[in-house]
């Protein structure tokens, strides 16, 4: 197949370069170059900014396009329109943060989605921001490829070269050992998606031209299978110590960021389920899923090999997720002296 991507220098984009290398398709990359453009030497790179700058894309044709960079409507609007002539299929790289309601397990793609306001400026300043325009950005590529796009509504997706540090700071906090942290409820469902589980649906999806809007997330699980696992693979004699929800709630620890794949469902039930979409018709439609201990290997790995986390710039600036050291420490003394 003749594939061009959006993107494909950081994560997502990047292990969907690498899977359609292996199957032996020809690849085209479109960014800007500002990053990993030391990679893919051997594929054909385009240079331009598809915030005004599409111009490299002229009078080209691919069987098939995956857009992974896609942020806001206009920018998606814009490639998709540019291209609708010019390729068979547009595979748009969503999010599941596109729902509305959290506070239900079970969320499939017929619940309602975010809707931002018309004027709405394009920034990505919350959660909200980020799935309401991600919602745009698919409604933007349906209107230009009628049934020839597929939204991918991923959930949080993990691995090797994933800048985020929320599923590498576990896998690495727990590898080194001692007593961790671990964030009560338990039993909190989480769901995650290894990022070369989701490249090579994607191309399989791809060449069968399905388009259509899919929940590609992970198989269910609780926190605590979650951690015990990333514990199991790791070998690791972490001693994990279960802290109470409120107790970290009150002491000011950011869900999600701070604790990654905590969401305190019980302090703030509206994310309850955030970990906990439906994506049986990603499943039936042939999504599979790598064993968690393959992930955590993996991903220890490239985090051992590349060094601690820094501060990321994907599109978004990001912090990396997770607790320093001397934070956890100190919550777990206070923690104690509490308990006893
Ligand atoms: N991480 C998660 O858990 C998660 C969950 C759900 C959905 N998602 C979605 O998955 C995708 C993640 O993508 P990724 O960052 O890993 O993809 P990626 O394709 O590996 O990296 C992003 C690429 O976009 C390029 N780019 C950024 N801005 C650009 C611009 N204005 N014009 C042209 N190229 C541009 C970057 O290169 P240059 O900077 O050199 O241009 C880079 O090659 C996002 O769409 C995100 O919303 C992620």
């Amino acid at each position: 197949m003749r594939i061009l991507v959006l993107g494909g220098t950081i994560f997502v984009g990047r292990h969907i370069v690498e899977a359609a290398l292996a199957r032996g398709d020809e690849v085209t990359l479109f960014n800007r170059g500002l990053h990993g453009a030391q990679l893919f030497r051997e594929v054909e790179q385009l240079r331009g900014d598809r915030d005004g700058d599409l111009s490299a894309l002229a009078g080209r044709s691919w069987d098939a396009v995956v857009d992974t960079s896609g942020y806001f409507p206009r920018a998606v609007r814009a490639s998709a329109r540019e291209l609708a002539d010019r390729v068979d299929h547009y595979t748009f790289i969503s999010s599941g943060s596109v729902y509305a309601d959290f506070s239900r397990p079970g969320i499939d793609e017929s619940a309602p989605t975010l809707e931002l306001a018309p004027d709405a400026p394009e920034e990505l300043s919350s959660p909200e921001a980020y799935g309401g325009f991600k919602a745009l950005s698919e409604r933007a590529v349906e209107e230009a490829l009628p049934s020839r796009a597929l939204k991918v509504r991923a959930g949080v997706i993990v691995g090797p070269h994933d800048p985020t540090n929320r599923f590498t700071y576990w896998v690495t906090r727990i590898a080194e050992g001692g007593e961790v942290l671990a964030p009560e409820p338990r039993g909190q469902p989480v769901q995650v998606v290894d990022a070369r589980d989701l490249a090579d649906w994607v191309l399989r999806m791809a060449d069968e031209r399905r388009g259509g809007v899919f929940n590609a997330a992970g198989q269910g699980t609780t926190l605590e299978a979650f951690l015990t696992g990333i514990q199991d693979a790791t070998g690791s004699d972490a001693d994990l110590t279960w802290v109470d929800e409120r107790f970290l709630a009150d002491a000011g620890v950011e869900p999600f960021q701070e604790l990654p794949f905590w969401l305190a469902p019980n302090v703030d039930p509206a994310w309850a389920y955030f970990l906990a979409l439906d994506a049986s018709q990603a499943v039936r439609a042939g999504l599979t899923f790598r064993p968690l201990a393959e992930t955590v290997g993996d991903t220890l790995a490239w985090a051992l090999e590349s060094g601690p986390a820094g501060p990321k710039d994907v599109g978004v600036a990001m912090a990396p997720a997770g607790m320093s050291p001397e934070r956890e420490r100190g919550l777990l003394d206070v923690w104690r002296r509490r308990a006893a």
